[in-house]
């Protein structure tokens, strides 16, 4: 027999009584009244609540990458999954124009009345920055302090908790090297791309000097350009160089997963490395978004508050471009593309080996 359930009134299953009367404007509170006070309440509320259903997102995706052994069928959930944080950032993105139809001068009516609260304060954009694995070394500082001394005692101890747990970097990174095709049977992958790129290096460099447009100058230029890519290249295929790399803070993914992470860049199109492929690429949209935010609210805070501090006390719109330049937390999988050889210079690979990355029973030798 089919359950039933008790019936249901749209506004109880919401809990609106308490959500809409949440916005509790401090203009009206000092009988100061203030029109635009409302709207930046529930523009900033709204983020919360998006804010919400990201953390719900990574950590359903966390909870798959966690484990020892990542279930390879669940890639397709974490990849969709991860679709609807970027779709739910492209709206965050949009939302500061609703914000910004506040003029500056509207701004300044109620903006004393807010000291010293900021949405630096903002826990659930920590937790969310945590979860992805922002490196705490690498955090921006504000007046040289750290980031949870801004928040009451209570929420301190909450970030201090989620900086221990397991990010979704720390996760990828796990998996990534654990990914077993760069050695197959008698082929090793890495031989062959070596003397593939060795072979592009040399194609560059002859292009070079052979342009006769180039005057000595621009030639010499040029040849340094193609050093410092020839750098970059060896440190690829060296892992000590690497490791150095790692010390030095300009590598923060292993020289393993850097390597698994690069396969399944070249080979994308091979059916099995697939769905790797775009669970690769939605990290790095998720980190472009959230950089695209950062920028185009420390442009806002520029254009509403110009060169003063901000409620928060930091260099307002200075600190957040600085945060824009240096919060990316997959910065590696942006630089990959470093590595990337045309489809037309990549090792060919076996027939067996491609029987093993393919659906078998369309694969036909
Ligand atoms: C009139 C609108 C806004 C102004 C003038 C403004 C201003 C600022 C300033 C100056 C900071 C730096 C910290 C400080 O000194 O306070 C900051 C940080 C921050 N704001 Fe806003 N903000 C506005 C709207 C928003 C909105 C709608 C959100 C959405 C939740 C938001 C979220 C944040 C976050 C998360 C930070 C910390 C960023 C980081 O440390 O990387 N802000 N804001």
């Amino acid at each position: 027999m089919k359950k039933t359930y008790p019936p249901i009134y749209y506004s109880d299953y919401l809990h609106l009584e308490k959500l809409l009367t949440s916005q509790s404007t401090k203009s009206d509170e000092y009988g100061e009244h203030a029109h635009d006070e409302l709207l930046f309440i529930i523009v900033h509320q709204a983020y919360e609540l998006w804010f919400k259903l990201i953390i719900h997102e990574l950590d359903s995706v966390l909870n798959m990458f966690r484990e020892d052994i990542v279930d390879e069928r669940n890639i397709g959930i974490a990849v969709a999954r991860l679709r609807r944080v970027t779709a739910i950032q492209k709206l965050l993105i949009e939302q500061l124009n609703v914000l910004e139809t506040m003029t500056p001068l509207d701004f300044l009516e109620f903006r004393d009345f807010l000291i010293p609260a900021s949405g630096f304060q903002s826990v659930q954009f920590r937790i969310i920055e945590n979860k992805l694995g922002l490196n705490i070394d690498n955090r921006v500082k504000l007046g040289n302090k750290n980031y949870y001394t801004m928040v009451s005692d209570e929420h301190q101890k909450v970030l201090i908790e989620s900086e221990k747990n397991v990010s979704l970097f720390d996760a990828v990174d796990k998996w990534l090297s654990r990914i077993p095709f760069l050695k197959i049977d008698d082929f090793d992958f890495w031989e062959h791309y070596k003397s593939a790129v060795v072979q592009i290096i040399e194609n560059e460099k002859q292009i070079i000097l052979n342009n006769p447009s180039f005057t000595d100058e621009k030639r010499e230029k040029q040849l340094k350009e193609f050093e410092n890519t020839k750098d970059k290249f060896e440190a690829l295929l060296d892992e000590d160089k690497h490791n150095d790399l790692m010390k030095q803070g300009l590598r923060r993914l292993s020289y393993t997963s850097t390597l698994a992470a690069l396969f399944i860049n070249l080979y994308r199109d091979e059916p099995i490395l697939h769905l790797p492929f775009r669970f690769l690429s939605y990290l790095v949209n998720v980190d472009e978004l959230f950089t695209t935010w950062r920028y185009k609210h420390a442009l806002m805070v520029h254009r509403m508050i110009g060169a003063k501090v901000g409620t928060g006390g930091s260099s307002g719109h200075h600190y957040l471009m600085k945060t824009a330049e240096e919060h990316k937390v997959f910065k590696d999988l942006f630089d990959l593309s470093t590595y990337l050889i045309p489809r037309s210079s990549l090792p060919e690979l076996s027939d067996e080996i491609k029987i093993k990355l393919g659906f078998n029973y369309t694969y036909k030798t």
